[in-house]
């Protein structure tokens, strides 16, 4: 059975004090204990967020990597200094990354074979702009993304993916898209890992769905049969809601 999990990317938000505290009141909530739960907060709060995780079944994730493990790259964080200080998750191509500091499919499959090699779990984000869905490319979109930035790797490598199809016009616009269009995408997007590696490959891969979920409408998208899950922005900085997203699958 595939993993079923709910990770919210608190993206550039909280100070240290601040994060510490939305930690706490999350492990105060009643979270569904079938789903794994990951946050991602910034790089400098990562460290305090293993330590006031510890013990509570909650994982944490970083937000991106660079694809050397070590050099002269002002700014940059490796996939070694995660580990060291305890994350073991990363979130790579995220649509943000991809549009503000020019992230290609190319340069993301670098990063994931770094990942991966490095010995990561690997939650890689994709998805297609509006004017792709409304001239009905997305499909190829998304095909042309997972094709340079994963098809590579080899099968033993996807026990170490999680997919997250993000629509980029869903993301922070509080429209989300319909249970319907997110499982169409997800079944699509199971075919091709099938069609280019084995169906075992494909039904063990968590296909997380990201972009505008609220506690309104998780448990209608999580419903869905290719939906294992969510990756969650805005709300994911309410313990509260996101509690309830998490138990969206109940
Ligand atoms: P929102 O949930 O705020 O739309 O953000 C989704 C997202 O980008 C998660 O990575």
């Amino acid at each position: 059975m595939r993993k079923q999990i709910v990770a919210g990317n608190w993206k550039m938000n909280k100070t240290e004090s601040e994060s510490i505290r939305l930690i706490d009141e999350i492990k105060a909530q009643k979270l569904n204990e079938n789903v794994n739960v990951f946050i991602a907060p910034t790089f400098v709060n990562l460290a305090s967020a293993v330590k006031s995780t510890k013990d509570s079944g909650i994982q944490v994730a970083a937000q991106n990597m660079h694809q050397s493990s070590s050099g002269a790259y002002t700014g940059e964080i490796s996939a070694g200094m995660l580990l060291d200080i305890g994350v073991n998750h990363v979130i790579l191509g995220h649509s943000e990354r991809r549009a503000y500091f020019g992230e290609t499919d190319q340069l993301l499959n670098e990063k994931v074979q770094a990942a991966s090699d490095a010995g990561l779990q690997i939650i890689f984000c994709f998805g297609e702009e509006l004017d792709d869905r409304k001239s009905g490319a997305h499909f190829n979109i998304v095909k042309q993304q997972l094709s340079t930035a994963l098809f590579d790797l080899d099968k033993s490598q996807w026990s170490q993916i999680v997919l997250a199809y993000e629509p980029v016009w869903a993301i922070g616009t509080g429209e989300t898209a319909s249970p319907a269009q997110a499982q169409e995408m997800h079944a699509f997007i199971r075919t091709l890992i099938e069609d280019h590696y084995d169906s075992a490959c494909a039904d063990g891969v968590s296909i997380l769905y990201g972009g505008s979920v609220k506690p309104a409408n998780a448990d209608e998208i999580f419903a869905q049969t290719d939906v294992d899950g969510g990756l969650i922005g805005g709300a994911s900085l309410q313990a509260a809601d996101f509690a309830a997203i998490v138990n969206g699958f109940e």
